[in-house]
């Protein structure tokens, strides 16, 4: 998965150009009211000379969370250290992080569902009190020591905040969602990207590759980088509508941005379950893909566009996906519909 194009997890073509993340609230564009309060937030902890109240943010992948906590943390004017949930195996590991952390300093969790519990745990004091508790020797002689931490702020990341355990939850003073991009800030992301690469677009064609990168930065990145190998070879190297299309098309992304993947997920629960609704365990084994994979990367755009609709009983297809795909929905699923 993720080598797929429109796929939305880091691959290695992110990190060969990282001029490409913005590294500041100018740079970044959309998710105005996150960014806002932000703002107000950074603004006043700066002011009181405190440390930023530890932040939580979450949404689907490929939207600009590793991105916004690195804005933070200079926009605070402090250091950033990077970590995610499953690298983080053993509770000392994490009290090693923690200590060596300096005044106000940002950590950033990414995948902070996936810590495990006991180093959770190891996260509750630091969190509220800024402190460790550490036990120290073994059996009778086993005492509990309480280690002071610099005042420093969490940045947790995850795709799905519903994953993580209330306690944790309940610890992050800021909790901020980050919406699908509308298509005219993934314009203007696509022709602030182009600048930076020295690639010559044209509005329609930036337009274009917004309207197929299902509302997300990531892929508008990685979609333009492909467009601009075919511009290259196959046209004068700028990229105008006509090559946009032909590349897009030559990579199997449709109009609305739905590659092989997405349509073989709509078209196997319309071919194996009458359009559904079907249980999201079933789907993974009836498409090989991972449950967490398409609850995390492919439903939320399907349902954003409406091909998709969650009901109590499962996943069903709606029926503009089947004009979408072309298919003719059976005649009793046609009144099911309406
Ligand atoms: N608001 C934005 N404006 C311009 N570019 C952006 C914006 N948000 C993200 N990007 C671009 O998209 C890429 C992906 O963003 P980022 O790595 O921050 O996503 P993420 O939410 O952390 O994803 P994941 O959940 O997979 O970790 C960045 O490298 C950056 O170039
Ligand atoms: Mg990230």
């Amino acid at each position: 998965m993720d080598d797929r194009l429109v796929g939305s997890n880091i691959n290695t073509e992110d990190s060969e150009e990282p001029g490409l993340r913005p590294r500041s609230f100018n740079e970044y564009i959309g998710q105005d009211k996150v960014k806002d309060n932000l703002m107000v937030y950074i603004e006043a902890a700066k002011q009181r000379q405190e440390s930023l109240d530890h932040v939580l943010l979450y949404g689907p992948p490929g939207l600009g969370k590793t991105t916004l906590a690195g804005i933070i943390a200079s926009e605070m004017g402090v250091s950033l250290k990077v970590t995610s949930g499953p690298a983080i195996e053993k509770p000392g590991d994490l009290a090693a992080i923690l200590t060596n952390l300096g005044q106000f300093d940002v950590l950033f969790i990414d995948e902070i569902h996936r810590l495990n519990r006991t180093v959770e745990e190891i996260l509750y004091p630091a969190m509220e009190d800024y402190a460790l508790d550490l036990i120290i020797g073994k059996g009778p002689s086993a005492r509990s020591i309480r280690l002071d931490l610099s005042k420093f702020t969490l940045i947790g990341a995850t795709t799905r905040a519903g994953l993580l355990t209330s306690p944790l939850r309940d610890r992050f003073g800021i909790i901020n969602r980050l919406e699908l991009y509308s298509n005219e800030e993934l314009k203007n992301i696509v022709q602030r990207s182009s600048k930076i690469l020295n690639i010559c677009i044209d509005e329609n064609a930036a337009m274009e590759i917004a309207l197929r990168s299902r509302g997300t930065p990531r892929i508008a990145n990685r979609l333009l980088k492909r467009i601009r190998d075919f511009a290259q070879i196959r046209a004068s190297g700028r990229i105008d509508l006509e090559i946009t299309k032909y590349a897009l098309n030559a990579l199997e992304v449709d109009e609305k941005g739905l590659d092989r993947v997405d349509r073989n997920l709509l078209l196997c629960i319309i071919k194996k379950f009458d359009g559904g609704p079907v249980g999201l365990d079933t789907m993974a084994a009836a498409t090989g893909e991972e449950a967490d994979t398409i609850e995390d990367v492919y439903e939320p755009y399907l349902i954003q566009l409406g091909f998709l609709q969650k009901t109590p009983r499962g996943r069903k297809v709606t029926l503009s996906a089947y004009r979408h795909l072309n298919i003719e929905p059976e005649q009793d699923e046609q009144i099911s519909m309406l």
